[in-house]
């Protein structure tokens, strides 16, 4: 009997000292491999290590500082009321024990659809990992005070819809333990690619359908979710198809790494970690996992999602949050200023009416399709800066066109006129409409013309795709220079 007392706490002790291990959940890292595939193993494990008293003791002083649910709730709803003119709260479902999930949405249109991309920020997946939900509302009060005052806050604003939700595992956080009331860890309970547990949707915990509602609902650009234990930017794909432990890329592989850099790089020190080279890392290459929900986002979402780990410690003195906040700061506000201060954007319009086309966008020699807006036909196609993309729109019914594009450090705005299948007009001046010119001109063009004989359209648009491909060098540089100035990293 003692023996075991005595085994069951160096277990404990061992336990507690690989924080790593305990970040993005890899109880299956200390259990065997297959382990993953079995959810009432892993809770086990789980209650070796949280259901203890030593634990329980410590969590009243942990807790000392930090927000109840009730707090969160009221720190949302006030926020809400300060700062009625740019948020809205709503409710994306309700967890086990029924506190519901409240989502604040920052925007200078909250709840209105825009030609904007839209961003989600996701706290406190793991109950026992609240520095995220601390975080978010740090950032939620700072967006409000500084906007109209600080162009990145402003920049946000006015040309992104940021959805944050603080807390995705309101009970696991009350009851001081990693996973949900049912002690399911939220983060294997998403259908995986490779694993195929997961796949009954009914079968979900009702936190994880509520996201995966969610992200059906608003057509999310990207996203990240915030963890503790560890310090590092992690990206897909987090599992392997053979279980093993290596890089594991996905077909946006560039892309992840771009802008799990921009997080890691402006961090105070995340970069400088000597674990993972740059402050980033592949998910897979650290150690795969299976179920969660950076995978299913990228893959059913159209979202990219970064998994982040913002804080060695999971559950800091309270007295530390305020530097933990200043330390992630710029990276929070870099990555969700990425969106429009990167990557390829625009709208695909019918040729024939000027109609909005909800098309879809792909980049030559990568796997992915990005959807546009069923609205407005908008598309936000995030991409490595490089010296040339070749980016294609298609829409069933339509014939699809490319267009090559340089990427620089700045955005591009490129937008897309489409010809009925099966028409013969304007397939010889095609190219000329995919100019890089401001598209608000170029759509008044199309209505406009929209009646008028061929040979004045032709004259038209010759004239203006000279007029385009004048601008567009002019554009090009000034990308280039505004980029130089915009890519700040600031501590
Ligand atoms: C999971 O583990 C439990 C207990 O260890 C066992 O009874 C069950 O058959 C396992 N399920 C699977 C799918 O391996
Ligand atoms: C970052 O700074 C914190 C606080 O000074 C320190 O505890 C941590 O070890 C540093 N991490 C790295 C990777 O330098
Ligand atoms: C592209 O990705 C899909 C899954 O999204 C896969 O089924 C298909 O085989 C891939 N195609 C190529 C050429 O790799
Ligand atoms: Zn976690």
């Amino acid at each position: 009997m003692n023996l075991m007392q005595n085994l069951l706490f160096s277990l404990l002790i061992l336990a507690s000292t690989i924080p790593s291990s305990l970040a993005k959940g890899a109880f299956k890292k200390s259990l065997a491999s297959s382990d993953f595939s079995n959810a009432s193993n892993a809770s086990s494990a789980r209650h070796l290590l949280e259901d203890n008293d030593s634990r329980a003791k410590r969590r009243v002083d942990l807790v000392q500082g930090y927000m109840t649910n009730d707090d969160l709730e009221r720190a949302m709803k006030e926020f809400v009321q300060r700062c009625s003119n740019i948020s809205r709260m709503y409710s994306i479902g309700k967890s086990v024990n029924g506190v519901p999930l409240w989502v604040i949405e920052i925007s200078d249109k909250p709840g209105e659809e825009e030609t904007e991309p839209a961003f989600k920020y996701i706290g406190n997946v793991h109950g026992d990992e609240p520095v995220g939900r601390e975080l978010l509302i740090f950032l939620a009060n700072w967006l409000c005070d500084n906007h109209l005052k600080d162009p990145l806050a402003t920049l946000i604003v006015e040309n992104v819809h940021l959805h944050i939700l603080p807390s995705m595992n309101p009970d696991g956080y009350s009851l001081g333990k990693r996973g949900n009331a049912n002690n399911i860890d939220l983060n294997r309970d998403f259908p995986d690619q490779f694993v195929f547990l997961n796949d009954d949707e009914d079968s979900r915990q009702p936190e994880t359908r509520a996201i995966m509602d969610w992200a059906r609902d608003i057509r999310f650009t990207a996203s990240a979710t915030l963890h503790g234990g560890a310090l590092v930017a992690n990206y897909p794909w987090d599992g392997t198809r053979d279980k093993r432990t290596y890089y594991y890329g996905c077909p946006d592989d560039d892309t992840f790494q771009f802008m799990s850099s921009i997080y890691s790089h402006s961090h105070y020190n995340m970069s400088l970690s000597k674990e993972f080279p740059g402050g980033i890392t592949n998910g897979a290459a650290w150690y795969p996992l299976y179920g969660g929900m950076q995978d299913w986002n990228y893959i059913h979402a159209g979202c990219f999602e970064l998994t982040l780990e913002v804080s060695d410690d999971k559950w800091p003195n309270a007295s530390e949050l305020p530097i933990i906040w200043k330390y992630n700061k710029m990276s929070m506000l870099n990555l969700v200023a990425s969106l429009v201060k990167t990557g390829v954007h625009g709208r695909i319009y019918s040729s024939g009416d000027g109609r909005p086309l909800p098309g879809f966008i792909t980049v030559s020699g990568i796997n992915y399709t990005v959807r546009a807006g069923k609205a407005f036909a908008d598309y936000h196609r995030l991409l490595a800066p490089r010296d040339k993309y070749e980016v294609v729109a298609t829409m069933p019914g339509y014939k699809s066109k490319n267009t090559t594009i340089w990427l620089d450090e700045g955005p591009v705005t490129l937008d897309f006129v489409l010809d009925p299948e099966g028409s013969i007009k304007g397939s010889i001046l095609q190219n000329v409409y995919d100019c890089n010119c401001n598209s608000k001109s170029k759509l008044e063009f199309v209505q406009f013309f929209g009646g008028v004989h061929l040979e004045v359209y032709f004259v038209f648009i010759v004239i203006l795709g000279f007029l385009c491909l004048l601008f567009q060098r002019r554009v090009k540089v000034k990308n280039r220079q505004a980029a130089g100035a915009k890519r700040t990293v600031v501590v």
